[in-house]
């Protein structure tokens, strides 16, 4: 008798404990969360879209994505947390100082265009801000995955040190080594991240450049870039040979609007992974893979957005990121004016997929919107809003 209820008694007492980690959460939109902190993040959303996202994979999304990756990467397993503490903010709470760092010059942009979120939402952390802010971005980009999001990132005490960001004049094995030091990436693992540039242009690699595109479709998370980026390079966009740069396979612009348009610019660090054989098959492996290249994407993106934080630590806010606007369709094509024949794979054990070629007279470059501004919907999107490609 005593015994049976002290068995009950510690039943009761079993549930009793049990009963927050089961619980959720009803935000006021409807949308269920394990914890409230989770429903500050849907105003965010909504802020970060209206305010400085447009709901565009434009070049303010880019640079969201590009700040995720700076923030984060600012950690290393050897020379302990006084070097940096990962993905805690540090590049928006002490903006005089990595924002200033040679490897992230043209950051400043997203840095300054996040800062009045900290006040705005004074329960986000910074850590969480930029990283929510990828996730959010990453959602207007068609083709992109719409990746899970975990809260609870520490604020950074401190800046971390300088040279722990790659820099495109680094050699493969300088990479390598530094994203093994920063989170134990697999090469793999760091070629799924670089997808990342197939949203991407850059401003400052060639100074007399604006927004020169890594490859054809930089509005679409899609994999063109691993495919462009073993053609066979022919020329620079603008000056040659900038630290950091290599010749591109279409450097002349779309003659089509007059020539004023940018050409494409590779970086040395893309051209030598696409060929290193520790990595070259695992690029050559994303061509016109959009799914397995999506997914990767998703699952490094993912371990490198916690760096500095343990999972455990975290609440899984995943449900109060904005669905996706869709998935990418079309197949990968060369570039007109391109082929098989431009081809310079190292990869042996794979063989290359059959692509089709872009018809057309011009290069079918495309690095600004149809009307002409900078900023603009994303193109090639076709198929109804999704969760995930
Ligand atoms: C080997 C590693 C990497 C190197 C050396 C590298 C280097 C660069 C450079 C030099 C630029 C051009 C900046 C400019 O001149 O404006 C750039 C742009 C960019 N990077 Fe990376 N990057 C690396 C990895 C990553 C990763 C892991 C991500 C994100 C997950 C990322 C996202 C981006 C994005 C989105 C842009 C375009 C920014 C814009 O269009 O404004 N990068 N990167
Ligand atoms: C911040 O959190 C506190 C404590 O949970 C809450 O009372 C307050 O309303 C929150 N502020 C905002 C702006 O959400
Ligand atoms: C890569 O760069 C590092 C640092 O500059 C240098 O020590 C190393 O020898 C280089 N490795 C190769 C394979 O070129
Ligand atoms: C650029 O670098 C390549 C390879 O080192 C070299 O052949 C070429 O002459 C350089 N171009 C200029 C203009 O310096
Ligand atoms: C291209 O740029 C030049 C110099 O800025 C300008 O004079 C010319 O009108 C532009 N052409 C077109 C087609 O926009
Ligand atoms: C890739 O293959 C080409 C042609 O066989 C060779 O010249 C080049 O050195 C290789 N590159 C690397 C990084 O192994
Ligand atoms: C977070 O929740 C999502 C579903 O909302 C799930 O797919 C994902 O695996 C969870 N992530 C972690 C780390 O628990």
């Amino acid at each position: 008798m005593a015994f049976a209820s002290l068995l009950a008694l510690v039943a009761l007492a079993a549930t009793v404990r049990a009963a927050p980690s089961s619980s959720s959460v009803t935000c006021s939109d409807g949308t269920v969360v394990p914890d409230s902190m989770c429903c500050d993040f849907i105003p965010l959303a909504q802020d970060l879209q209206s305010m400085v996202l447009q709901n565009e994979c434009g070049e303010d999304a880019h640079e969201i994505i590009r700040l995720t990756f700076h923030d984060a990467i600012a950690i290393s397993q050897s020379l302990g947390p006084s070097a940096g503490t990962g993905a805690d903010g540090s590049m928006l709470l002490f903006p005089l100082v990595e924002p200033e760092f040679q490897a992230s010059n043209g950051i400043d942009d997203s840095v300054n265009n996040l800062i009045p979120f900290l006040s705005s939402h004074p329960n986000i952390t910074a850590g969480d801000l930029v990283q929510f802010a990828g996730a959010v971005a990453l959602t207007n980009c068609p083709g992109a995955p719409r990746v899970n999001f975990l809260a609870g990132r520490k604020n950074a005490v401190a800046p971390a040190i300088d040279g722990l960001i790659p820099v495109p004049q680094d050699n493969v094995s300088t990479i390598l080594a530094r994203f093994a030091d920063a989170g134990n990436f697999s090469p793999f693992e760091v070629v799924s991240l670089l997808a990342s540039h197939s949203v991407a242009r850059a401003d400052k690699v060639d100074p007399t450049l604006d927004a020169a595109p890594f490859d054809t479709t930089p509005f679409t998370f899609d994999t063109q870039i691993f495919l462009e980026v073993l053609l066979k390079g022919v020329g620079f966009p603008g000056l040659d040979n900038n630290t950091g740069e290599v010749a591109s396979p279409l450097p002349f612009g779309d003659t089509s609007t007059g020539g004023n348009d940018t050409g494409m610019m590779r970086l040395q660090s893309d051209f030598a992974l696409a060929r290193d054989e520790r990595t070259a098959c695992f690029w050559q492996g994303f061509v016109d893979q959009q799914d397995f290249m999506a997914q990767s994407f998703q699952a490094a993106f993912e371990k490198m957005a916690i760096l500095g934080s343990n999972a455990a630590d975290l609440i899984n806010c995943s449900a109060v990121v904005p669905q996706s606007v869709g998935p990418v369709t079309v197949p990968a094509t060369f570039p007109a004016t391109t082929g098989p024949q431009d081809l310079q794979l190292n990869c042996t054990s794979e063989t290359f997929p059959s692509l089709s070629i872009d018809p057309g007279a011009t290069e079918t470059l495309i690095p600004h919107c149809p009307d002409g501004t900078e900023d603009c919907p994303s193109v090639q999107f076709s198929g109804p809003a999704t969760d995930s490609p």
